[in-house]
């Protein structure tokens, strides 16, 4: 799975490309709101502009000679994945496109092929991308965790229970106000909190906090951040962007909404507040429906699904794992953990994966992981299995019997089912938003 598809040769009267100057900023701009749309550009640019790591080279394009005009073009976006606790570092294609006349022609698997130079270089553990059905399995993209524009849990706004007028519950007395810079140490803690109950999620230097906080973009929305307090003391955060009837976001749902895109509540009584202070503003704008984030991680979440919140999850990332070796040797800090106080803790022995393509060799001694290494071609190992069935594995999205009954291919003897299991465990993971 490990490729390098650099000698992909430019077609006569083309040019590949990145984008260095001012000028080709605009061009590249205007070229991505051509094949997409303004909305897509302009949040394009404002991520050029703001984004840290996110380089002028990072974005690549093919152009016809012939006008000078640019035909197909792609954006390579870092950011920071968190496994377990272990940072990962992912490298996402974003704003795919071939002018309609060129489509077909090959120009976007020739730009990926200078992506995978990238992802080479940088020694990138995972890719993600968002879009496109079908057309990126063919670079070996797989659909795991849910991503969050597409995909939520919806409340009814009429779900919220009603307040008595005579019997105003204590939880009322929370206050809640907007945020500001001085609550950032606060809202990064328990933004932490929340973390700790995902196996996969996105992470957030303090700089990336920042911008976000001073920028306040949801993609092309504006969102605003709250603090819940009681007395002082700082209980919760949470990010919301409401969707009027004119945002193109109503139009995909036929109707407006609140999308509370992001939410760490410590209390009971907080999330019931903040619950309350949605309602609030849903009735005085005659909104019907409440999104939240689509994990039971998130308290918030997890009491609207006990009140008939619907888990609607309409899409999911495209995630690869370009170089297992590399990712494996990565985790091995969650690996060992995932170990500790279980009968296997004190294991000596190797355990070999084999993928059909390459075999891993994983030597545990003492409960330590201590080496990890490629072996090449084998025939068999202890686990036999696909590529994409270990990397869901691994990522906790499918356990061993879940895979097998989707694909015979995926063999392994009972005795080493368990010991599979705890060191790749299932898990819910959430991908926050990790641009600005
Ligand atoms: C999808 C798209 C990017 C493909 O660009 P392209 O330059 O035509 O892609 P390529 O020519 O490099 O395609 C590589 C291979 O994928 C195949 N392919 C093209 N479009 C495909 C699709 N939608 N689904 C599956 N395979 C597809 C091609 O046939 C080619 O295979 P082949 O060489 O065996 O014939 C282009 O159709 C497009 O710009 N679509 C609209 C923009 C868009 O929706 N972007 C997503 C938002 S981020």
């Amino acid at each position: 799975m490990k490729s390098d598809s650099n000698s992909l040769s430019v077609p006569e009267g083309f040019e590949l490309g990145f984008v260095k100057s001012d000028d080709e900023v605009d061009e590249f701009i205007k070229f991505n709101t051509t094949i997409h749309n303004e909305l897509i550009a302009s949040y394009l640019e404002r991520r050029l502009e703001q984004l840290p790591d996110f380089k002028r080279e990072l974005n690549f394009y093919i152009r016809n000679l012939d006008t000078g005009e640019i035909v197909s073009s792609l954006s390579a976006i870092p950011s920071t994945w968190e496994y377990d606790g272990v940072p990962l570092r992912n490298l996402e294609l974003d704003c795919v496109g071939t002018s309609e006349q060129f489509r077909k022609r090959g120009f976007i698997r020739l730009l990926y092929s200078k992506f995978q130079g990238e992802l080479n270089r940088g020694e990138y553990h995972i890719s993600s991308l968002q879009g496109i059905p079908e057309f990126f399995r063919q670079f070996g993209y797989d659909f795991m965790f849910p991503l969050p524009q597409f995909s939520h849990v919806a409340l009814r706004v009429d779900q919220i229970p009603r307040i008595m007028a005579d019997d105003t519950p204590s939880f009322m007395t929370l206050n809640i106000r907007d945020a500001d810079i001085p609550d950032l140490d606060e809202i990064i803690r328990l933004f932490g909190e929340l973390g700790a109950r995902l196996l996969v999620r996105s992470g957030r230097s303090r700089e990336l906090w920042k911008i976000q906080e001073q920028l306040r973009k949801w993609r092309a929305f504006d969102f605003q951040t709250k603090i819940v307090e009681r007395e002082g003391e700082i209980d919760g955060y949470f990010r919301y962007v409401t969707h009027g009837e004119d945002s193109p976001m109503s139009l995909v749902w036929s109707t407006s909404s609140i999308d509370v895109i992001e939410s760490s509540i410590t209390s009971y009584d907080g999330v019931m507040r903040v619950l309350h202070y949605l309602k609030e503003i849903a009735i005085k704008d005659g909104i019907p429906l409440i999104f939240l984030p689509i994990t039971s991680a998130d308290n918030l979440s997890r009491i609207c699904i006990d009140l008939g919140g619907t888990i609607d999850t309409a899409w999911k990332y495209q995630i690869r794992v370009p170089d297992m070796e590399l990712i494996l040797r990565a985790i091995v800090p969650a690996l060992e953990r995932h170990l500790k106080g279980t009968v296997f803790s004190n294991l000596t022995r190797e355990l070999t994966i084999n993928t059909y393509h390459n075999c891993y060799s994983l030597v545990f001694e003492d409960g330590k992981l201590n080496s990890v290494r490629d072996l090449g071609v084998k025939p068999w190992g202890d686990l036999s299995i696909r590529y994409h069935d270990l990397v869901r594995l691994i990522f906790g999205e499918s356990d061993l019997l879940e895979l097998k009954r989707m694909h015979a291919d995926i063999m392994f003897s009972g005795d080493i089912k368990a010991f599979i299991d705890t060191l790749f465990p299932k898990g819910e993971s959430h991908i926050h938003y990790c641009y600005c």
